[in-house]
């Protein structure tokens, strides 16, 4: 799965502690409004859950997406062009990736994701679906700019980033991303990037807060993943899981909220919460067609295609490196 999950290289201590997790979660934990970043999810256990969130009912992302690639192909296809290097940003879906590839006759296929294992694992299951293909898989932390394998530095490129993963990083870290992936890239490359659009408050509630609990389940894990690997004792039976509509800026926001007044402690350090008061986990953005433009340009990209759902829901946008010029 495209994700923000992994995207970085692990220092632990002697006890096998990750460093970069205890220290945004005591820092976190620390704040005024409690916040731990959405990356820390996905352990196993929360990578599983995910994947039982995309087949549900009520989270239309995964769905409209692949339907966008299904159903709009050939005119993806042919602004794209034949012969491009697609670079992957994350290890691949077994479903969306094989769909663009099918679709535009690619020269090689190069999946970058800092969790080595799954993307070898996903990068042998794409060759096998495609044995003519030359697939390069490159572990990296792709926040940053990746230096590409020598075989593809000569072909042009296709940067593909499915799924609003994009969504779930403020406008500054969104930003930054799209201008590193632009000089992973160079000049003439093209972006083809999944931006989730903003809808009816209900539908998207709906999609973060299901009716089975299985999103509460994955934010919660969440909150059980500190407790094991961080020796925490945070009451788990006293968080519940709340999605909440952000209308200033435009996102669906995850928080733990606690049901009584709590104390805990996290890595030695002690932590209170009131009732009513939460740990802010996830945001996910919703994009118009303006607000999508705006966060292209303002990462160096200029839109050359876009492309909905049936329903309005997703929106799939190739947009093109663009020269630098000066304003306006
Ligand atoms: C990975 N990411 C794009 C998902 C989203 O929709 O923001 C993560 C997610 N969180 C809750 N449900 C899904």
């Amino acid at each position: 799965m495209t994700s923000a999950k992994g995207l970085r290289l692990v220092e632990r201590d002697a006890s096998g502690v990750d460093l970069a997790f205890r220290a945004d979660v005591l820092a976190g934990l620390a704040e005024p409004q409690k916040a731990i970043p959405a990356r820390w999810f996905y352990d196993d256990a929360g990578s599983a859950l995910f994947e039982d969130i995309t087949q549900l009912g009520e989270y239309y992302p995964t769905r409209a997406e692949t339907e966008i690639l299904s159903t709009r192909s050939a005119e993806i296809a042919e602004l794209i062009g034949e012969g491009r290097a697609v670079v992957e940003f994350g290890s691949g879906s077994s479903v969306k990736t094989p769909l663009l590839l099918s679709a535009i006759q690619p020269s090689a296929y190069v999946p970058l994701d800092i969790a080595g294992d799954f993307l070898r694992a996903s990068a042998a299951a794409l060759s096998e679906k495609f044995p003519g293909l030359p697939v390069w898989p490159v572990e990296a932390d792709f926040m940053r700019r990746v230096e590409l394998p020598a075989e593809v530095a000569n072909l042009p490129k296709l940067g593909f980033f499915p799924g609003s993963t994009i969504g779930n990083m403020i406008a500054r870290t969104a930003t930054d991303l799209l201008r590193s992936m632009k000089d992973t890239l160079g000049e003439g490359a093209l972006l083809l990037i999944g931006m989730d659009l903003v809808k009816d408050e209900a539908v998207l509630l709906a999609a973060y807060d299901d009716a089975d609990g299985v999103t509460a389940r994955f934010n919660l894990n969440l909150a059980t993943r500190i407790n094991r690997e961080l020796a925490g004792d945070i009451p788990l039976e006293k968080l519940r899981h709340e999605a909440r509509w952000n209308d200033t800026f435009a996102r669906i926001e995850m928080h733990l909220v606690a049901t009584d007044d709590i104390a805990f402690t996290v890595g030695g350090e002690h932590y209170t919460m009131r009732e009513g008061e939460s740990i802010h986990t996830e945001n996910s953005h919703k994009f118009t067609k303006r607000s999508s433009q705006l966060l292209l340009a303002a990462g160096g990209w200029e839109p050359r295609g876009r492309w909905t759902d049936e329903a309005r829901q997703f929106s799939l946008v190739l947009a093109e490196a663009a020269r630098p010029r000066s304003a306006p």
